[in-house]
């Protein structure tokens, strides 16, 4: 009999993620809660309990046997669902809650670097404004303000000037924009250079790399609009030196999974590395405590070696087999709905897409619900769309002839995915 596992989530990610453990042969089911219905063609038993509801899913993994959990999205890991689930002797695959704080607190993520002499830009974090903006009064632009706490990403602002970065905090602090995400701040020096995501599998101070991936953040084309989510990614990234991604592994990864056994916080799961490779190496923005969305709708498609089994390893104790395609190219383009970050405008019917001419093409469903009309668009990010070809300008065009022929109106995406790969690092 084959493996059962549970995954908790609901995005392209986690999609992503139940679709490659049903590739190996280890795994028979997977059920994915909440899950969302664009899943379900792809074999995925969606199952309709809330990430929120520890008491549910546990009564849920207990009557249907299944082997482990696999959990998404960082707010339940937060929530410390991992410790619940273990605790009632199911064996789950995430970080404990005090681990999750490496991406839960920015100033914990932070004060852990400085304390293990991992390179990270320099900050100082702030629970006023008059000392906050003094702070960046002192220091001068270009400057980064992050809101402390889960913003999903969207609480951090680049400020270029220094007007830019004074709204910014009177936002956190005066507007309470970001809720109680914003009751500190953290200020950072302003990193220059090419971002990169580093994202291994981690059990203690063992850990797994995976290949290298790059986001884009910003809404529009050539990085223009505001940041989001995530509109799309592209594994590997060639103008990211190997020995860029060997330094990271060795000053970054290396030291920062040794520092949480040594502090009493092992870390097991997804650790990500988000990363600008700066002219004096590697430096860390921000680590997660998960897997990327949307890098891992690029990167789990590399991989050729069994998902489901080297997870079941990693939590018996066992040693897994992790085994990549490093010479093709995978590029996603997300399509997210007008209007989205600020104002997704939903409910507008989700295109079709003519995969036919393009085996290696897959569609990963995030925020999408069912109606009698079918499925429409239920958030800012509705899908992903991700193929695989021979270096980046092949994959683009692949990507691009599928999502172009498709009637997209209602929707936006990016057209430049993977264009910072084809121009170099001295982007
Ligand atoms: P975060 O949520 O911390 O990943 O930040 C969102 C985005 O802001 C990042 O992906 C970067 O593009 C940018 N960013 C964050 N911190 C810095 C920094 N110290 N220097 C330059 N850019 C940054
Ligand atoms: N792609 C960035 C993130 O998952 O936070």
């Amino acid at each position: 009999m084959g493996l059962k596992v549970l995954v908790i989530g609901s995005g392209a990610r986690e999609h992503a993620i139940a679709h490659t453990l049903l590739k190996g042969d280890s795994v028979d089911q997977v059920f994915v809660a909440p899950g969302n219905p664009g899943m379900a063609s792809d074999g995925i038993t969606i199952v309709q309990l809330s990430q929120h509801n520890q008491a549910a899913l546990i009564e849920f993994a207990q009557s249907n046997g299944i082997d482990y959990a696999f959990i998404g999205p960082e707010a339940p890991l937060i929530d410390g669902i991992v410790d619940a689930f273990e605790q009632a002797g199911i064996k789950t695959f995430g970080p404990s809650k005090q681990a999750a704080q490496i991406e839960g607190s920015k100033t914990f993520a932070k004060e852990l670097m400085l304390r293990h002499g991992i390179p990270t830009a320099r900050y100082q974090s702030f629970t006023n404004l008059e000392d906050a903006k003094a702070y960046v009064t002192e220091e001068g632009a270009p400057i980064v303000v992050k809101a402390d706490g889960l913003a999903a990403g969207k609480g951090v602002t680049v400020c270029m000037d220094l007007d830019t970065a004074y709204k910014a905090l009177e936002e956190i602090f005066v507007d309470h924009r970001f809720g109680s995400a914003g009751s500190s701040v953290v200020i950072e020096e302003f990193l220059e250079g090419q971002e990169f995501s580093l994202m291994s599998f981690v059990r203690g101070n063992e850990f797994w790399p995976m290949p290298i991936s790059q986001d884009h953040k910003r809404a529009y084309d050539d990085d223009k609009g505001p940041n989001t989510g995530g509109m799309g990614a592209y594994s590997p990234v060639p103008q990211i030196p190997a020995e860029m991604v060997q330094q990271a592994l060795d000053t970054i990864v290396k030291p920062v999974t040794q520092a949480m056994v040594d502090e009493g916080y092992p870390f097991t799961g997804v650790l990500y590395a988000g990363l600008i490779a700066t002219k004096d190496g590697p430096k860390v923005i921000e680590f997660n405590a998960r897997f990327g969305d949307p890098e891992t709708e690029v990167v789990l498609p590399k991989l050729t070696s069994d998902l489901g089994a080297a997870i079941k390893a990693i939590l018996d104790g066992g040693q897994p087999t992790f085994t990549w395609d490093e010479h093709r190219t995978t590029l996603g383009v997300i399509l997210a709905s007008n209007g989205y970050p600020l104002k997704p405008q939903t409910g507008v019917a989700v295109p079709e897409f003519d995969l036919s001419a393009d085996p290696d093409a897959h569609v990963y469903y995030a925020g999408v619900k069912n109606t009698d009309d079918g499925l429409v668009s239920d958030g800012g990010r509705v899908l992903l769309v991700e193929t695989t070809g021979d270096g980046i300008a092949d994959t683009q065009r692949k990507v691009y002839a599928i999502v172009d022929n498709a009637d997209t109106t209602g929707y936006f995406y990016r057209h430049d995915i993977g264009a910072k790969g084809l121009r170099g690092l001295n982007d």
